[in-house]
């Protein structure tokens, strides 16, 4: 259980998690949310504030990347999303879920000495397995961003067998790689202020603040990679990301070519 009105009193919070709506089960935070911001864009008044988070215990049709299942059990750990509407062309709604990564690698690392990295576009890893997804999903009006519901899940306390029974061998959870079950209060809150903090940048405008965090953790840059991208393998050295948000990468016959959708393995 997560004492949400404890978050919500934090004085150093200014958008992110000042409201906070906890549910025990839910579809999917990311599904439920955003219809929430479509009743609230058609309603009069003050709707729904920026920045309100939505945490649930379980979810039961837990979303990912590319329509997949992100199987999110009870208790096991952090499946939240939060409502934002930043002024940002559509094109660049890719700083949102890297913001969100960043913002996981970095809580993580500080809270517990370790060395998360970042695999493009979303995942956050430790010792190269996945513990936590970034799904962000977006209204888009006229060509203008009506809303961002940004949808983080983090496998905190799975053991090694429910990992390897229900998400296979990629995947690993912080209780695996810490050896103890995790404090999620304490993960919860520290990982709000961290993006509250970064979605500050992002309104300022200081796009290079999180993308210069994102190459810091995107270690695979510079190394060789494999994407699938439309059910074809290209292999060739990560170059780096492009102006929105794509992965360059200089193929084998030398000649530089950039992704926008695939899976990337390193
Ligand atoms: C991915 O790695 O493919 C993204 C996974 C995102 C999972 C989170 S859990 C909270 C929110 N609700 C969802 O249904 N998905 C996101």
């Amino acid at each position: 259980m997560i004492d949400i009105q404890k978050i919500m009193a934090s004085p150093d919070l200014r958008r992110i998690g000042k409201v906070i709506l906890y549910r025990p089960s839910v579809t999917s935070t990311n599904r439920v949310l955003f219809k929430m911001a479509e009743a609230a864009a058609l309603q009069e008044g003050d709707g729904l504030a920026e920045g309100t988070v939505l945490i649930a215990e379980e979810q039961v049709a837990g979303r990912g990347r590319l329509n997949r299942v992100w199987v999110s059990p009870r208790g096991k750990g952090l499946w939240f999303s939060v409502y934002l509407c930043p002024e940002l062309p559509p094109e660049k709604t890719f700083l949102i879920t890297f913001m969100g990564a960043v913002a996981v690698a970095e809580t993580v690392n500080a809270e517990f000495g370790i060395h998360s990295t970042i695999k493009w576009p979303n995942d956050v890893l430790i010792q190269g397995r996945k513990y936590c997804g970034v799904l962000t999903e977006t209204r888009v009006i006229e060509r203008k961003l009506q809303f961002a519901i940004l949808g983080i899940g983090m496998n905190l306390n799975q053991t090694e067998q429910e990992i390897t029974e229900s998400y296979g061998p990629i995947a690993t959870s912080l209780r695996i790689v810490l050896h103890r079950p995790l404090d999620m209060q304490r993960l919860f809150e520290a990982m709000l202020l961290q993006l509250d903090g970064y979605y500050e940048s992002l309104l300022q405008g200081e796009y290079d603040r999180i993308l210069e965090k994102w190459r810091e953790y995107a270690t695979f840059l510079g190394t060789e990679v494999t994407i699938i991208s439309d059910d074809e393998p290209h292999t060739g050295v990560a170059k780096d990301i492009d102006e929105n948000g794509g992965i360059i990468i200089q193929l084998k016959d030398g000649t530089e070519r950039t992704f926008y959708s695939g899976d990337l393995f390193l």
